[in-house]
């Protein structure tokens, strides 16, 4: 039994995707969530400065007796897993092994559509792990740059002109591929599911690369022995790097949650 905090982060709000599916299927755990809300998005940005920027996220975050960390953040499993688990001694699981796994679990017709940040897709991480997987897979990716802004500004709502507007197109040329599973690469896009499945369609799957890595850190923890008391309920505290007020807002939405003045701000610079 391991009572530690596990470490969750993202560039913003995307994370809460994998914090929602932790609560409900590890509520024992208790969380440490950092969102880095000064300096989102993170999807356009170069390698040099996500590498940079993730590193202070696990700076901060390991500032707490953490048992793993979880990088609810496509952007930076893309592009800069593989470093900071060569820097950490501690577990870390990032989401794109997890969602591709899930995609060609559910796949019937082995065209899976990506899409994700234009860091992401640039990295063709997805599309490789997709392929080393099952060589025979068709992959079809784009990345979707006018999302994250819009989720941080709360145009998540279908009736949104702007955001189904700019949902239809992205993903009407995806559809048209014939795709029947689309991963939703960037922990982001859950947050618009409603509006990326109408667009889509009822023969399309989603898979949501923030839940999907929730269940892999599940399976970790407990191969790892590192799973706490089942029998109490785990709390979580959230961080960001800017407002709290707007975080907290669409947040407490997100996770049906009352969430007001419990945030609390950090300075990354310092870490
Ligand atoms: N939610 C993150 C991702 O999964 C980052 C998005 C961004 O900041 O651009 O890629």
């Amino acid at each position: 039994m391991d009572m530690r905090p596990i470490g969750v982060f993202d560039s913003g709000l995307g994370g809460l995707t994998a914090v929602r599916s932790l609560r409900q299927i590890l509520p024992e755990e208790n969380l440490i969530y950092f969102g880095d809300t000064a300096r989102v998005p993170y999807g356009g940005r170069a390698r040099e400065t996500l590498l940079k920027y993730a590193r202070q996220d696990v700076r901060f975050l390991r500032s707490f007796d953490l048992k793993a960390i979880l990088v609810a953040c496509g952007t930076v499993s893309t592009t800069s897993l593989s470093t900071l688990r060569s820097e950490n001694e501690l577990p870390i699981v990032g989401v794109v092994e997890p969602s591709c796994q899930r995609a060609l679990t559910v796949t019937k017709n082995k065209r899976v559509g990506i899409i994700a940040t234009l860091a992401s897709i640039r990295s063709g991480a997805y599309e490789a792990a997709l392929r080393r997987m099952d060589p025979e897979v068709e992959v079809i990716s784009r990345s979707c740059p006018l999302f994250v802004p819009l989720v941080e500004n709360g145009r998540i709502e279908p009736g949104d002109v702007v955001i189904e507007t700019v949902a239809r197109e992205y993903l009407e040329p995806m559809r048209d591929e014939g795709i029947d599973t689309l991963i939703l690469g960037c922990t982001h896009y859950p947050l618009l599911t409603k509006i990326i499945s109408h667009v889509m369609g009822p023969d399309v799957t989603l898979v949501s690369a923030g839940e999907e890595s929730a269940f892999e850190l599940k399976r970790l923890l407990k191969a790892e022995g590192l799973r706490a008391d089942e029998s109490r309920q785990g709390e979580a505290e959230f961080y960001v790097s800017d407002r709290v007020e707007d975080f907290e807002r669409i947040a407490s939405l997100f996770l049906q949650e009352d969430l007001r003045h419990t945030a609390r701000r950090i300075d990354i610079d310092q870490y």
